[in-house]
């Protein structure tokens, strides 16, 4: 057995993109996984890819900002795949304008899915890693959290990630569970590509002003978030608690 010794990771917002890839990792690194998404349809193909290289992999339909769906799709994952003890926080979704437009259903919905999601799905899960004595939580920020313009709604979500982390790892700390918060920079996902179109550019066209910004002179990939998670979610990583990581391809925060 691996020294992740069989434990269990939920990855929400698991189907694409980042949340895709970091499953992906985490069952390479021996760790059974929970892929969960708004459609249990659209995990399938996550599922498939990881049971195909030998690994175990469950998906879940769910919207973690709904507080009934979220008990049960937890509750399920343990029953079906085991207690998780290991929680990415990745779902998220984009409602940009500036302020003056900005209609309170684009703030609020936002709002859920980030805060709303991450606490229902944390809450649900800590009662299994406090058992176990173990535990290891992630939620991804963003560079936005300093701020970026068309997104005074996203920025502050991504900042109460922030203060979410440092306040779980507070807690939870004598539980022998860690919190930290990944914060991402630009990374090639649809969400990106979304971007590229709502500001009427073409995505090459994005990625490379967004390049020149960049000090290592690239753009990211789901896979670089990946392997910071898996370091995160590591037994060695125990004594990192609180942090936010950058990975951003230069300094930040
Ligand atoms: P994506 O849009 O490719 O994937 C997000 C996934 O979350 C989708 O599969 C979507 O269905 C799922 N999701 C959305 N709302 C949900 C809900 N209520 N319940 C369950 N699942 C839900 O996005 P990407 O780029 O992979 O982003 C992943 C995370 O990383 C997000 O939290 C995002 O804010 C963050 N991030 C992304 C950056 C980027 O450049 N792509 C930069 C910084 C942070």
């Amino acid at each position: 057995m691996s020294s992740t010794n069989g434990r269990v990771a939920i990855v929400t917002g698991g189907a694409r993109g980042i949340g895709a890839a970091v499953a992906g990792r985490l069952s390479a690194d021996g760790f059974g996984v929970a892929v969960l998404d708004l459609d249990e349809e659209a995990c399938a193909p996550v599922v498939r890819g990881i049971t195909e290289a030998g690994g175990k992999a469950l998906a879940v339909g769910v919207d973690v900002a709904d507080e009934k769906a979220v008990k049960d799709a937890v509750a399920r994952v343990a029953e079906q795949l085991g207690a998780p003890t290991v929680l990415v926080n990745n779902a998220g979704i984009t409602r940009d304008n500036l302020l003056f437009k900005m209609s309170v259903d684009e703030w609020d919905s936002v709002m859920g899915v980030h805060l709303r999601g991450s606490f229902l799905m944390t809450r649900a899960v800590q009662r299994y890693m406090t058992e176990a004595g173990w535990g290891r939580i992630v939620s991804l920020s963003s560079t936005s959290a300093l701020g970026n313009r068309g997104q005074v709604n996203y920025a502050a979500a991504k900042a109460g990630l922030q203060g979410f982390t440092k306040t779980l790892a507070i807690e939870l700390g004598k539980f022998g569970v860690t919190a930290n918060a990944i914060a991402p920079g630009f990374i090639e996902t649809d969400m990106t590509v979304a971007t590229a179109a709502r500001m009427g550019v073409e995505f090459e066209q994005l990625k490379k002003a967004a390049v020149t910004q960049i000090p290592v002179g690239r753009t990211g990939t789901p896979d670089d978030i990946a392997h910071a998670v898996s370091f995160l979610v590591s037994e060695g990583a125990g004594f990192v608690s609180g942090q936010v990581l950058y990975v951003a391809g230069g300094p930040r925060g």
